[in-house]
């Protein structure tokens, strides 16, 4: 028999292990013992056929879910296993400039062959997520996205706790992948793909205990996809939001009035579960002509007649309160700006067309020399950055290694939620407020990954 704690995170002991029949794998840092993880290509079937020539870095299945504890010191050691350069980004976690991926701005590409070791200790628990930041588009676009799981240092007991990473691959007749940036995608809203999967399996089943309580965990790791959840007839409530527990509630979503989750966002939901066995949970994205089926929740066994009122709420973490009052202004313009400009890339692979910019300005690429930053920022002084969309297209808007909230918008009101990625819609201007306490170069871009590499994309100094 699974005790709650095994059934909790379908692990046993030692570093690697297989979700307990979830169908993807779990990786938990240890103290002291780096945790290792290749990039390599491989094959999978997603219901009609092999595809190849996908990136992941276990065989045949998708990127693991990553395992760290709150302020826990772990080292991330990444060899990158695949010809084209790379980096891994952890995305979302407050962490030291020199860890967190960006290449030329705080570490070289990584070779074929090489390692680089990523340390830190989380300071925040919650929902992140991990992906390469050099030849981004391909590799992202191949499947090289995991979840990142710091958890928190009181364990909040759920009977389930189930990552969930969407993601899109665009394929052929043959199962084949087909292009992934599009210059007339790049220079819209993004080219989408064709096949919606869910910890790489199309709408997948999981068993959970009758009458217990789940922790969701959605992370949208889609280069283009912004997702429409709905959880019609589901009892439950979202307590996290972008990895931080919720300051202010969020509707729960239904068909007509879903939830907008952006690329790179996250949204950590608790249920409970229905008490007779067999009663299966649809989640849902509202895209296209019907409801897709995201994933769905079976019930199984006797009831734990559980009570969503048990659940303590999560503990804030240490995120720095703005100082509105003596906050200084940055105003910051996103919009349209074809180019001849080739950006240059270096080893990260080029995309030979620029669309898009920050104040008039197209990032003229992640090699390129002696670029300013879009704001110069002093250590320990509160911001507000007024982002001004100028364009009829949304940008989920992240900046690394600082969180921030969201305080107006000229769209109406907004939750004023921690985050690292700001779902900035069409015409928005929009307020986010941040203590600027992480010295370093943030990297400041939007997660439309064909946008980021077309030209929308900066960086913020932090002395
Ligand atoms: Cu999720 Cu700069 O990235
Ligand atoms: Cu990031
Ligand atoms: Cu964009």
């Amino acid at each position: 028999m699974l005790g709650r704690r095994d059934f909790l995170t379908g692990m046993g002991a030692g570093a690697l292990a297989l979700g307990a029949g979830l169908g993807f794998t779990t990786l938990r840092a240890t103290a002291g013992t780096p945790l290792d993880i290749q990039s390599r290509e491989t094959g999978y079937d997603f219901g009609n056929g092999l595809t190849q020539g996908l990136v992941s870095t276990v065989d045949g299945a998708a990127p693991p879910v990553l395992r760290l504890k709150q302020h826990e010191a772990a080292t991330l050691r990444f060899t990158n296993g695949v010809e084209d350069y790379s980096t891994m980004h952890w995305h979302g976690v407050r962490l030291p400039n020199a860890m967190d991926g960006v290449p030329y701005l705080t570490q070289l590409p990584q070779r074929q062959g090489e390692a680089y070791d990523y340390t830190y200790a989380p300071p925040d628990a919650g929902t992140f997520w991990y992906h390469p930041h050099c030849v981004t588009m391909r590799q992202m676009a191949r499947g090289l996205t995991g979840i990142l799981i710091v958890e928190e240092e009181e364990d909040p007991v759920f009977d389930l706790d189930l990552p969930l990473n969407l993601k899109d691959f665009r394929l052929g007749n043959d199962q084949e992948l087909l292009e992934y940036f599009t210059p007339r995608g790049a220079a819209r809203g993004g080219t989408l793909g064709n096949t919606m999967t869910t910890n790489w399996q199309r709408a997948p089943r999981y068993d959970a205990p009758a009458g217990g309580l789940v922790r969701l965990r959605f992370a949208a790791t889609d280069t283009t996809r912004i997702y429409r959840l709905a959880f019609p007839e589901i009892e439950g409530r979202i307590f996290a939001w972008d990895g931080h527990p919720v300051n202010e509630p969020l509707a729960w979503p239904t068909r007509d009035a879903p939830l907008f989750l952006g690329p790179g966002q996250r949204v950590d939901v608790a249920l409970r579960m229905p008490s007779e066995e067999g009663a299966v949970l649809d989640f849902l994205g509202m895209h296209g002509l019907a409801p897709v089926t995201l994933a769905s929740v079976r019930s199984t066994g006797a009831s734990l007649n559980r009570d969503l009122a048990e659940l303590k709420p999560l503990p804030a973490n240490p995120v720095a309160e703005p100082d509105l009052a003596r906050a200084e202004r940055r105003d910051l313009v996103f919009g349209w700006s074809p180019d001849e400009m080739v950006p240059n890339n270096g080893l990260c692979g080029t995309s030979e067309y620029t669309f898009w910019s920050i104040d008039r300005e197209p990032w003229p690429g992640d090699a390129a020399q002696g670029v300013r930053p879009v704001a110069d920022l002093k250590l320990g002084q509160s911001y507000v950055l007024r982002m001004h969309n100028e364009s009829p297209n949304d940008h989920p808007i992240h900046l690394h290694g600082l969180t921030f909230k969201p305080i107006r918008s000229n769209q109406g009101p907004v939750a004023q939620n921690w985050t690292d990625t700001y779902l900035l819609r069409k015409s928005e201007v929009a307020d986010i407020a941040f203590v600027a306490d992480n010295p370093g170069d943030w990297a400041f871009h939007c997660h439309v990954i064909e946008h980021q590499k077309t030209g929308l994309s900066g960086y913020v100094r932090v002395t």
